[in-house]
């Protein structure tokens, strides 16, 4: 790949908003646009080039935001449609673009189509919605549900509609419905709201558990959870049937009609599908977000994502290297450590002491900047925030730890109530939801009522005002970084090699690239330990050139504690 063939999706910087608990501006508790707007200005300090929002629209908030009642209207708590022209204003004086979620696979049960859906059997959107008979019935008349797939918050994928004696599906709560994406009428009603958007000047759009709108027809049984174990709807619905059909669809009918970025959630892919949905021949989307490497630290034979167990770096390196070699050249990939499903990627992957945490955020930053793809920033992550424990699961929000708790403490009992609460605060979603921290004031300046979900106690020493104001933050870090993806196109150009084995990775401590290109090359050196160690690189010749590093001075051969460290060396 030559400079002139980047494309334009591969430059930006893109940067997560949780609208709920990003800034306040009426004292409600809740963030909303009037709070995201006044805060561009930092944003464009930080120097990215897009923002992506989670859900702003209209939503009973089950799953806080991601079961949309009316994809046009924003959300009572959010502000107003006028509020959001003002942040698309504010914004774009300022260079930054705008990207909105788009959550097609299910609406809420408070949509209107659903609402209609459910009132009979003959309503003219009930097939906007995915219905099935009753197997049969136990024998004090429960219905009993069509298959036995098991939704990712709650028991059975089904629940049963009283009024119409059918079950609908549903692969998360029961207060989202899947859609049926076989109905064209649903497939055109999703593309008149992305014009909409579209059409008010939003440049992109995330799309939410895209890769499971097309369920195989016959609705198979999930053999795991015939064999006992607990598995999800979701794997049983990925990548179905027509998936490829409809994206295309979308793509011919809306999306190419547009200059707009485009990235898929989807769970469960290989790199073998993540090349049919972004293959640069396929006029699909234009990268993923997979979900693998977030799986190094699950524990698949346990409780899968409930546990608090580190992950192995070699299990970290193999996976991102296969990612990068297998698209590399066919199709684009999105980086990220983090986002609203994620705990928090220094606690995760670095180190949240006080001693550690800044120069392991700074060396994570650097693993992850300078791959190939498009770099995601999650709000919070350029200050390095942190992981939280709450002490009783009252604290929480989040319904898949209160649906995961009712599972495995309340009913189940296999779990014990404290090694829950450990596990929620390593691996719990609520991690990145706590309040984003702008100072060291009372609520961390995020609001002045009482917020939503309590802060992160560390506030007082890690917020936006103290790290703004010190050159050496991870803040101005990550600006550097951004800097550095706009002014060398070889961070997008330059081809990937591990210095390791690619398949089976033996160094447990250092992860060491090279991105290459006609004239240069990046060497990209990071220690994961709090320990020093000594490796030697032969690509390291006379022409090096430290191009960034999280230490202040070169040891060269000697890498101290979470030392990341960036070098361009000539091909010459
Ligand atoms: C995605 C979202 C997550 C949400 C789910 C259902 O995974 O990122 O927050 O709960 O889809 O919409
Ligand atoms: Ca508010």
């Amino acid at each position: 790949m030559s400079n002139s063939d980047i494309m334009k999706f591969q430059e930006p910087v893109i940067y997560q908003i949780y609208p709920r608990s990003f800034q306040d501006s009426n004292g409600d508790g809740i963030g909303d646009l009037p709070g995201i707007t006044s805060r561009i200005p930092y944003l464009a300090q930080l120097g990215v080039d897009m923002v992506w929002l989670s859900p702003v629209y209209k939503s009973p908030n089950d799953d806080n935001g991601y079961d949309i009642s009316d994809y046009r209207q924003i959300m009572d708590e959010f502000g107003t449609l006028a509020d959001f022209d003002e942040l698309m204003a504010v914004a774009q004086e300022n260079d930054i673009k705008i990207m909105m979620d788009l959550v097609v696979n299910h609406t809420s049960d408070e949509h209107e189509w659903f609402q209609q859906a459910r009132s009979s059997r003959d309503n003219k959107f009930r097939d906007y919605y995915i219905w099935k008979d009753a197997a049969g019935y136990d024998n004090d008349g429960t219905p009993l549900p069509p298959n036995n797939w098991i939704s990712a918050f709650a028991p059975s994928a089904w629940e049963w509609d009283e009024g119409t004696e059918q079950f609908y599906l549903h692969l998360f709560s029961k207060k989202q419905p899947d859609l049926n994406w076989d109905n064209p009428a649903v497939r055109q009603e999703v593309y008149d709201i992305m014009r909409f958007w579209l059409d008010k000047g939003v440049a992109g759009f995330r799309m939410d558990v895209i890769n499971l709108i097309s369920k195989d027809p016959a609705y198979p049984n999930d053999p795991e959870v015939e064999a006992g174990g607990h598995e999800s709807a979701l794997w049983m619905a990925a990548n179905g049937p027509r998936v490829h059909e409809y994206l295309q669809e979308m793509n011919r009918e809306v999306l190419s009609k547009y200059d707009v970025v485009t990235v898929g959630e989807t769970p469960d892919v290989s790199t073998e599908d993540a090349l049919k949905y972004t293959g640069f021949d396929r006029d699909e989307l234009q990268m993923v977000f997979q979900f693998e490497h977030m799986g190094v630290d699950s524990n698949p034979e346990g409780f899968g994502k409930w546990n608090d167990e580190k992950f192995k770096l070699v299990d970290l390196k193999r996976v991102l290297s296969k990612w990068q070699n297998d698209l590399a050249g066919k199709g684009w990939n999105s980086l990220y450590w983090n986002n609203h499903d994620q705990p928090r990627a220094v606690s995760r992957f670095g180190n949240d002491s006080p001693a550690w945490r800044v120069l392991s955020a700074k060396m994570l930053a650097i693993n992850l900047h300078f791959m190939q793809g498009t770099p995601y920033i999650y709000q919070g992550e350029e200050l390095g925030m942190t992981n939280v424990f709450f002490e009783q699961v009252e604290d929480y929000d989040d319904l898949e730890i209160h649906n995961a708790w009712r599972e495995y403490v309340e009913e189940s009992k296999l779990i014990p109530p404290e090694k829950m609460l450990s596990f929620i605060s390593a691996s719990g979603r609520d991690n990145a939801r706590t309040p984003m921290q702008w100072s060291a004031e009372e609520n961390a300046g995020f609001t002045t009522g009482k917020p939503w979900l309590g802060l992160n106690p560390r506030y007082k020493e890690i917020n936006a005002e103290q790290a703004v104001a010190d050159e050496n933050s991870i803040f101005h870090f990550y600006r550097r970084l951004i800097e550095l993806r706009h002014s060398t196109p070889l961070m997008i150009t330059g081809t990937y090699e591990l210095l390791d084995n690619a398949e089976n990775p033996l160094d447990e401590e250092v992860y060491a690239y090279l991105r290459t290109g006609d004239d240069e090359s990046l060497l990209v050196i990071c220690n994961f330990t709090d320990r020093q160690l000594t490796r030697t690189f032969e690509q390291l010749d006379d022409s090096a050139e430290l191009l960034i590093s999280n230490y202040p001075d070169d040891a060269v051969e000697t890498l101290r504690p979470y030392e990341g460290k960036v070098y361009r060396i000539s091909n010459r």
